[in-house]
């Protein structure tokens, strides 16, 4: 049998578990966590824990669960810092860049892009992110989006066929034809490897009947749709993922007041990624709205070449707590439970008996100083399945 540990000397906990502990968050002081194999078992005051054969010193340091990042396209070769460069001197973000980025993965080995998985998802679990989605979209060809899926699914159990994030610059004359391979021969060979399918409804991208086309398509092979939805432009992909019953609308940054309520009479969660409106310099979106309207939100870094270069949960926290209306107790929610409601899962994104034994260790007094102290790697233990891994 697997040893038993105990975490002791726990200065505040977030169990994300509201009968553990204090408010929504469950916020234990002065706790304990004991992990048996890969699982939480026991989780409370420091003072009732039971017995155990290893013993680690959390310092007084705050733990939490480890951050679920429920949104990421860490599959692709090359970046993107000329566009950036042009962006910060006054040059809009569009669709378009992602053609350069598709040409860079497609002219990349299976090795490079492999390394550049391990990169970003190292730098996320050093950062405390413990479950990270990934998606393909950077290939747009049968064979480079099964090979990025395929790399993709090698290294996370969360993977999203996005065959449909632009049309394809090869079939740039015919996009209905796109439509056809993407919902036909890709969609055979890609769904072997992937959990979901998603779709970038935008303009420059595939409209309301394509992306419903596409979603539909990828639901009869089994795959669960979530949506890049209302990113650059009101549209509608947010009552469309309301419509399907997708798991996520992801952006939600241009809502109107029949978005916002179709999100809160649905299961549909709304994902927010406020690195790509930080590195696009576009408007916030607004979780204060969404929240009080009684929305599920999740806070998820988008990371990518392009829209938004950051592996980082912790700076999504902060920009949600200082700019988009979330206090620092919702944004740690929505970045860690928020997430595992997104990609539908109740094993992670809490630490409570029977949970996957995920969880970290802050350099502070509590989970409060993610958005106090902005930019501060504060990040100093992670614990995932059980096993210490930084
Ligand atoms: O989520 N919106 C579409 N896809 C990405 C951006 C991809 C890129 O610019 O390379 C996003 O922001
Ligand atoms: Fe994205």
């Amino acid at each position: 049998m697997a040893k038993t540990t105990v975490i002791t000397n726990i200065s505040s906990l977030v169990t994300n578990t509201p009968s553990l502990g204090a408010g929504p968050l469950g916020v234990v002081q002065d706790a304990a966590v004991v992990i048996d194999g890969d699982r939480v078992v026991w989780a409370g005051e420091s003072s009732k824990a039971p017995a155990t054969d290893n013993r680690v010193d959390a310092g007084g340091r705050a733990a939490l669960p480890g951050f679920v990042d429920s949104h990421s396209h860490l599959v692709f070769a090359g970046d993107r810092t000329a566009e950036f460069n042009a962006r910060m001197s006054g040059q809009s973000y569009r669709a378009g860049g992602i053609r350069t980025t598709v040409a860079a993965t497609r002219a990349a080995s299976d090795a490079e892009l492999e390394a550049n998985l391990v990169r970003y998802l190292d730098e996320a679990l050093r950062q405390g992110t413990t479950t990270m989605e990934t998606k393909s979209g950077y290939g747009l060809t049968v064979e480079d989006e099964a090979r990025a899926l395929r790399i993709a699914a090698a290294r996370t159990e969360e993977v999203t066929y996005l065959g449909a994030h632009i049309v394809s610059p090869d079939y740039a004359d015919d996009p209905a034809a796109y439509v056809d391979l993407v919902t036909g021969p890709m969609l055979d060979t890609c769904a072997p490897y992937a959990r979901w399918v998603d779709v970038f409804c935008e303009r420059g991208a595939f409209d309301g009947d394509q992306a419903r086309t596409v979603l539909a398509a990828g639901a009869a092979r089994g795959l669960t749709p979530r949506v890049h939805a209302n990113q650059l432009s009101h549209g509608p992909g947010v009552q469309l993922a309301v419509e399907l019953g997708a798991a996520s609308a992801d952006h939600c940054t241009h809502l109107t007041d029949a978005d916002v309520d179709a999100l809160a009479s649905g299961d549909t969660v709304a994902t927010l990624l406020p690195g790509a409106e930080f590195s696009t310099r576009a408007p916030w979106p607004d979780a204060r709205r969404l929240l009080d309207a009684g929305v599920t939100v999740a806070l998820s870094t988008d990371c990518n070449p392009g829209s938004s270069f950051t592996s980082s949960v912790p700076f999504c926290i902060a920009l949600a707590v200082r700019d988009m209306g979330m206090t620092p107790d919702e944004a740690v929610w929505s970045a860690t439970a928020g997430g595992a409601a997104a990609l539908r899962r109740t094993d992670v994104g809490r630490v409570s008996p029977g949970a996957r034994a995920d969880l970290l260790l802050l350099d502070a007094p509590s989970h409060v100083h993610l958005a106090y102290r902005p930019g501060v790697p504060l990040v100093s233990a992670v614990w995932r399945a059980g096993e210490r891994v930084v």
